[in-house]
């Protein structure tokens, strides 16, 4: 067999590594550019975007950026260069000496030897013009140059660092990452917001069925986890997930991602907030160390631009109603506009999975909604039903019991107390970035009547 040893050594004696006769510029990126610590002439290759042009006199300033970090490097050439050429939005590739800026608003600077323009912009087509600052909405419409714009790029880079940090906090934490499967035979969360898949019609299959049963993409991963659960104890997952809401609300997606985590030999819904508040605090305490440029971007430019609403104090709702995001954003206000935990629902509302209270007349499940300021829900989880015969009822009221004998056996076969969690993780990036619409947080956003690109 073929093993990573063997693969390892085979690589090893094939390197990759350019002939040291020819000693290039080194390839750097803006960012390890930008921070370079002594700048003192060393020739370098920068490759990137132009996001601006200034000619003045003897020299032309330019500023290069590759999607590395907010700031873009100062590229200085002198007025040889065609300035008609290196359009705003044209990527290049620029070759010279890495030097100290005279400037205070940049440490570094490349003072350009070689400037390749790899591809033109034709600046009057290009939707975005130099110097103009788009709203989100304008942007929207075209995901497909979006992420070239400051706003976007650090929206995106947070989003990348945010998804590291998630898997971070659940490794460190003795957590399996389980990759719990995209198509799916059952409907978690029982509410019917299903995405049916089925072959296109030119594919002929045999059966009626291509799965022999009918299947959806998965609008929970809950389920597959909680199998796990019974073999890791600490399993998580975190990956796309599909719900037919036919909503344009700023805060709901069909294709969004969801952070989700499953813990046996867990008795109370307290310990499981305190690995909800553990998740929300450390990736956002990481976040903010790791990018406090691109944090403040969104903050200093998009939060104040955010209406602030408010809402007139009244009951919240009849005891057996559910909440709806009035009623969520009136508790977070209520409470001085921090997150708010909410426990113990009725039974009626909820998922048939969620522990029975026995609490008599009001009759809860144990479940517990995370409600954070200017979004509402970002969390739903609860201690799930591990005894036998409650579950066995409650499936049989709901007339699952077929559907879901699987799930009864994982109570038959060395049943645990347990509990989790689901945090949508677009409308976490909202929260923490002051971001008003959650198609603003998704590279490519889907929803009702819109799937672009
Ligand atoms: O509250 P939900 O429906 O919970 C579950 O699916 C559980 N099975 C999770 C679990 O216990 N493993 O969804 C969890 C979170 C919500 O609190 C919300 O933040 C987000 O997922 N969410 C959405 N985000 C964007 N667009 C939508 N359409 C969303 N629906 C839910
Ligand atoms: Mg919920």
């Amino acid at each position: 067999m073929f093993g990573a040893r063997c693969v390892l050594r085979a690589l090893r004696s094939c390197s990759s590594a350019p002939c040291p006769r020819h000693k290039p510029s080194a390839k750097l990126s803006v960012r390890d550019a930008l921070g370079a610590q002594n700048a003192s002439g060393q020739r370098v290759k920068v490759q990137g975007w132009i996001r601006s042009v200034r000619s003045q006199k003897e020299v032309l300033f330019l500023h290069v950026n590759d999607g590395s970090s907010l700031e873009s490097l100062q590229v200085v050439a002198d007025s040889s260069f065609d300035s008609r050429e290196l359009a705003f939005g044209s990527s290049v590739e620029v070759q010279g000496q890495l030097v100290k800026s005279l400037s205070k608003r940049q440490n570094v600077e490349l003072k350009a030897e070689k400037i390749e323009v790899v591809g033109n912009c034709d600046a009057k087509a290009f939707p975005f013009k130099y110097k103009e600052r788009h709203p989100l909405e304008y942007l929207r419409q075209y995901p497909h140059l979006r992420c070239r714009t400051n706003v976007l790029g650090s929206i995106l880079r947070v989003r990348s660092e945010a998804t590291a940090a998630i898997h971070s906090f659940f490794k460190d934490s003795g957590f399996v990452h389980i990759h719990t499967p995209v198509i799916t035979s059952n409907d978690c969360e029982g509410a019917g917001e299903l995405f049916q898949v089925k072959p296109s019609s030119k594919i002929k299959v045999p059966e009626e069925n291509f799965f022999n049963v009918p299947v959806f993409l998965t609008v929970s991963g809950q389920l597959h986890l909680e199998v796990m659960s019974g073999a890791f104890t600490q399993v998580f997952t975190f990956g796309p997930t599909f719900r037919a809401e036919n909503s344009q609300s700023r805060r709901h997606l069909a294709e969004f991602y969801m952070v989700e985590a499953e813990i046996s030999f867990l008795e109370s819904l307290q310990d499981l907030m305190q690995v909800m508040e553990g998740l929300f605090k450390t990736t956002t305490m990481t976040v903010l160390s790791n990018c406090p440029e691109d944090v403040e971007l969104c903050h200093k430019f998009i939060a104040p631009g955010q209406k602030i609403r408010t809402y007139a104090k009244k009951q919240l709702s009849n005891w057996g109603a559910d909440l709806h995001t009035e009623h969520e954003k009136y508790l977070v206000k209520h409470c001085g506009d921090i997150p708010v935990f909410v426990i113990n629902y009725p039974l009626a509302l909820k998922p048939f999975y969620m522990r029975d209270n026995e609490d008599s007349p009001q009759h809860t499940v144990a479940a517990v909604d995370l409600l954070v300021p200017g979004v509402g829900e970002l969390f739903g989880g609860s201690l799930r039903e591990e005894r036998y015969h409650f579950l066995e009822q409650r499936l049989a009221r709901s007339g699952l019991t077929e559907a879901y004998q699987w799930y009864l056996d994982l109570r038959q076969f060395g049943s645990v107390p347990h509990g989790g969690f689901g945090m949508g993780f677009e409308r976490y990036l909202q929260c923490i970035l002051g971001i008003d619409n959650i198609k603003d947080v998704i590279p490519f956003p889907r929803f009702t009547h819109s799937c672009l690109l």
